[in-house]
């Protein structure tokens, strides 16, 4: 059985924590898209290598690093996505991935869009600026100005690029988590995949 859930949203709407507990309820194989660019920022900024050379020779060390989730590799995540050819070397290890026997999900900001647009679920999962950067701002620590700015400086890049725009697939379901728990965006997810199923 071939089956692809497409998980796209900004910074910290709770992509990835609805797409472990999809890929947990259904069986699926779960791919986080975001640790693919992570690796390749802090592998390119650590090493003064270049992007396309990093993303090119990607391997499965790199994304078993341990400074993948903090917001400096966010940032320096979302500077190296801009690059084309960045992306062009992640995209058949993501398809193939996609198109794996036994349903894959995966989550980033263009799988809906330009990774897979044949997905047989597309869910655009978003909530506000200042809920999102509160999220992360619980988990990092700091100072909460200072994640919200971080957000708000992504989220321009991001949906600003030429290449791959973060932006909801038209056949998109949007899950706006702004005021739902955990729970209800996981079972939301679930009843959309189930009815596809
Ligand atoms: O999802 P996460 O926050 O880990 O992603 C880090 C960055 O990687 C994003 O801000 C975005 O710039 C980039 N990214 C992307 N396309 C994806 C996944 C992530 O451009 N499919």
């Amino acid at each position: 059985m071939r089956f692809t859930v497409a998980i796209d949203g900004p910074a910290a709407a709770g992509k990835g924590t609805i797409s472990r507990a999809v890929a947990e309820r259904f069986g699926f194989a779960h791919l986080d898209t975001g640790a693919l660019y992570r690796a390749v920022g802090v592998k390119a900024q650590a090493g003064g290598l270049d992007p396309v050379a990093a993303a090119k020779g990607l391997c499965p060390e790199d994304l078993a690093r341990d400074d993948l989730r903090t917001l400096e590799a966010g940032q320096a995540a979302s500077i190296v996505a801009v690059i084309p050819d960045v992306r062009a070397a992640l995209v058949d290890f993501q398809r193939e991935f996609a198109r794996r026997e036994g349903g894959a999900v995966l989550d980033g900001r263009d799988i809906g869009t330009v990774i897979c647009p044949g997905a047989e679920v597309k869910l655009f999962v978003t909530a506000s600026p200042e809920v999102r950067a509160h999220r992360r701002w619980l988990e990092v620590g700091g100072e909460e100005a200072q994640v919200l700015a971080q957000v708000r400086e992504r989220d321009d890049r991001d949906m600003n690029r030429a290449d791959a725009p973060l932006r909801p697939a038209e056949d998109a379901l949007v899950l706006d988590t702004s005021d739902l728990s955990i729970e209800e965006a996981v079972a939301r997810a679930c009843e959309a995949v189930s009815q596809k199923l």
